[in-house]
């Protein structure tokens, strides 16, 4: 297959469509293949037959394919199902869909695929404005593209018309359900549109869904402002759309993990070029067996550690080079005498090192050192630890600092870079956070952060002096990340104007 080709399924109500895609052209390279939708439309029933559909046309690794779900689908994940079985809702579509069709695949909403598809090659090819993308089939379908952009997700075929969802009364099932003829279905779509046309005030509207084959019998009779038009792909918009989109997706993945390549290779080269100047100055103790993380590892994978870099505080990936000052943070406050964390002494810091890069190696964690900006001083150590990629969670813990970096805004720093990470870059759905019951002082800050408690583990481990930990268990959720991120903002822009942050 040429580089020109991506494939494109669409997940409709009734029936499951896949092509192969032209992308210089936009047209289908061969015949679409179609599977009837499987009742009850469940996430494994569904993606088993995404995957026979994908099977048909033997795409090599390197195709890219687009999914188009009939719901909203936010970074992976279905939030909604209007017309497919409920248990959809907070499935990973991306990783069903993999896991069953044995190729990574690009995912979203099935009228932004048409509407993507119809700004591509179709309709609205070339045009500025504000573009309304209306598909009509088992639900309503809407996009809406503005000079050029998609907002992706909206559900305007859910608004209220007459006391009912419009959907009900206006989608192509609308016809069949209520047993409308033509002239009761187009009364229903003159008041949609009229509706539309009231709130969003269009430059043209777009209609495609299996019924704009037959757009003669419906939109000349339409009385709108904006001109209403077929879609000029038709009932295979979701399907050329969902290939275009995957195409661009698949290569920006591409750039941004070479980015991450290249940055965790920067970084690794610094971290040598200090340690062979630190060695210089002081010979190092005999070097224990080092078990170093797996070269394998791929930045985008949750135990991998780039470079995070923030005004206050970089992160960088752990490593032997950071025990002597790591050694220094403990010293003040003798931190590893506290009895409620777990904080190395400096004796142990080698041997700490050493067990948490054995643990990334295994894939169970990612460790970095917290570097204070200002100094270069390796002041404490932090992990995403709990790494769930199925699940897109993972829990930001082992996290420990020394007494002189309180209070400096590093902590709050670190939060954000890490946060950032975990929900803007590795697509999670929840981080953890968990502490002591009798920490008090880090369930205050967990909970500052914006985290909510999510319950107490009694009785959860027996700790190292032989008493048992209560462990006290918050998150955030990906829909609660954008608050705190700007309370962690503020707290730092305060930080960094010289006034007083905790
Ligand atoms: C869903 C939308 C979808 C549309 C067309 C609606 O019921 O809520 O997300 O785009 O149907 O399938």
């Amino acid at each position: 297959m040429s580089k020109h080709i991506a494939i494109g399924v669409d997940i409709g109500g009734t029936g499951i469509k896949a092509a192969p895609v032209d992308l210089r052209t936009g047209e289908f390279l061969e015949e679409r293949y179609r599977i009837p939708t499987p009742q009850p439309s469940t996430p494994d029933a569904i993606a088993r037959t995404v995957a026979k559909v994908i099977t048909k046309f033997n795409p090599p690794t390197k195709v890219p394919i687009g999914v188009a779900f009939p719901g909203v689908v936010q970074h992976g994940i279905v939030k909604t199902a209007a017309n497919v079985d409920d248990s959809w809702i907070g499935t990973d579509l991306r990783a069903i869909i993999r896991d069953y069709a044995g190729h990574d695949v690009h995912v979203l909403n099935d009228a932004d695929a048409a509407g993507y598809g119809e700004f591509k090659y179709g309709a609205a090819h070339g045009r500025s404005g504000s573009i309304l993308m209306t598909t009509l089939g088992t639900g309503i379908g809407t996009a809406m593209i503005v000079d050029g952009t998609l907002v992706p997700n909206l559900e305007l075929g859910h608004i209220m018309i007459d006391g009912h969802d419009a959907e009900d009364r206006a989608a192509e099932s609308a016809r069949d359900r209520h047993g409308y003829d033509w002239e009761q279905w187009i009364e229903q779509l003159q008041k949609y549109y009229s509706e539309m046309e009231r709130l969003l005030w269009p430059d043209l509207i777009i209609v495609g869904g299996g019924v704009s084959k037959s757009h003669h019998m419906f939109l000349p009779k339409l009385r709108l402002r904006a001109p209403i038009i077929p879609a000029e792909l038709l009932n295979g918009a979701g399907i050329v759309g969902a290939a275009a989109a995957a195409a661009v997706s698949t290569r920006r993945e591409k750039d941004e993990s070479k980015a991450a390549e290249k940055s965790a290779k920067d970084a690794a080269k610094k971290a040598a070029k200090a340690a062979a100047k630190a060695a210089q100055a002081t010979p190092p103790p005999p070097a224990p067996e080092t078990t170093r993380p797996d070269p394998g590892i791929v930045p985008m994978s949750f135990s991998a550690t780039p470079v995070l870099e923030h005004a206050l505080a970089r992160l960088e990936p752990l490593s032997q080079s950071h025990r002597d000052d790591l050694a220094d943070a403990v010293t003040p406050g003798e931190l590893w005498r506290t009895w409620y964390t777990r904080i190395p002494s400096p004796d142990e810091m080698v041997a700490e090192i050493e067990a948490r890069l054995a643990a990334q190696a295994r894939g169970e964690v990612a460790p970095w050192a917290v570097v204070d900006a200002a100094t270069g001083r390796a002041v404490g150590m932090t992990t995403y630890l709990h790494l769930d990629e199925h699940h897109r969670r993972l829990e930001i813990g082992s996290t420990w600092l020394g007494r002189d970096a309180h209070g400096t805004g590093i902590n709050p720093a670190m939060k954000l870079l890490l946060l950032e990470r975990a929900f803007d870059v590795l697509g999670c759905i929840a981080v953890e956070l968990r502490t002591h019951w009798h920490n008090h002082q880090s369930r205050a800050a967990i909970a500052r952060l914006g985290a909510h408690q999510d319950g107490v583990l009694r009785q959860h481990q027996v700790w190292h002096d032989g008493t048992l930990r209560d462990t006290v268990v918050f998150s955030i959720l990906d829909r609660e990340w954008p608050a705190v991120r700007s309370g962690l903002e503020a707290r730092l822009a305060t930080r960094m104007a010289g006034l007083e942050v905790r």
